[in-house]
């Protein structure tokens, strides 16, 4: 009874480790094709010259946080870890999520480099502090209201593809044979919220913002004044009123900054008082 039991458990395990010998080696064996179906977007990789130059752009540091929607085989993610910043790639196909982290682990950074199967579309990315993509116009487009709503100063870096009326904050192009037709890469920072009515010490400013330029007035006593140069870079603010050149840092509903009168700085706040 005894060694027979033994017998039957022995097949048993054999017959396990042949088939997930199997499945392992077919799995290690995956090799995705250029311009396979993927969900909302085929699979074509950015060649590694304009992986680089996109992350250059962005300025990734150690204390980023960069999330790569649609990550592929996970080459964006893979030289962010290597850059020392903490990365994740969601991507929808179970079998580049697991090539994706088997490259990770061949290059050592599965410490900071995660991969998730998901779709980008049901995707919590509000914690990142860089988000790259290589997508579609149109996908770029749908997810413009959520990429506008992250915390400002959040960088965006896109290969390829446009925001449409949201002009790219730089554009830069490489040269490299393997690149293709995809060699640009687009940046844009998130900028902050300030349309609305702010009251200051002089008067009340009147802020009419489009993504990262805004026009407007200043009304004081009887004079009403155009603001011309409206300006943000994440949380910078930078206008002109008349010669006059105004720079601060919006946190929320206030701004504080500086402004050059008479041959000194003087300091300058507002405070949003109206949608
Ligand atoms: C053009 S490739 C870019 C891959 C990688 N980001 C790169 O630049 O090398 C787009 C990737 O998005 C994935 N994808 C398409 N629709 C998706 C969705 N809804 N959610 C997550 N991933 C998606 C595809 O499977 C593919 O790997």
């Amino acid at each position: 009874m005894i060694p027979s039991r033994f017998v039957r458990h022995s097949l048993l395990v054999l017959c396990l480790s042949l088939i997930s010998t199997g499945i392992f080696a077919q799995a290690a064996d995956y090799e995705p094709e250029v311009g396979q179906e993927g969900k909302d977007v085929i699979w074509v990789p950015t060649c590694q010259v304009l992986v680089d130059k996109m992350l250059d752009m962005a300025k990734v540091t150690p204390q980023d946080y960069l999330i790569d929607l649609g990550s592929g085989d996970g080459r964006l993610v893979i030289t962010a870890a290597k850059r020392g910043a903490r990365a994740l790639g969601i991507e929808y196909n179970p079998d580049m999520v697991a090539l994706s982290k088997r490259n990770a682990a061949k290059e050592r950074v599965i410490d900071k480099a995660q991969f998730i199967k998901a779709d980008i579309f049901e995707s919590d990315f509000s914690q990142a502090t860089v988000i790259t993509m290589f997508l579609l116009p149109e996908i770029n487009l749908k997810l413009r209201p959520q990429i506008l709503n992250l915390k400002p100063g959040t960088r965006i870096v896109s290969n390829s593809f446009t925001m449409e009326e949201w002009a790219a904050d730089e554009t830069a192009i490489v040269e490299a044979n393997d690149c293709g037709s995809y060699s640009t890469a687009l940046l844009w920072i998130v900028p902050a919220k300030v349309e609305g009515i702010w009251k200051l010490p002089q008067g009340e400013l009147t802020l009419k913002q489009t993504f990262q330029t805004f026009s407007g007035t200043l009304k004081s006593d009887a004079k009403t004044v155009p603001i011309t140069n409206g300006k943000l870079n994440g949380d910078l603010i930078s206008f002109s009123i008349g010669s006059t050149h105004y720079n601060g840092r919006v946190t929320g509903s206030t701004i504080q900054g500086t402004y050059r009168s008479g041959g000194k700085t003087v300091n300058w706040n507002a405070t949003q008082v109206g949608k």
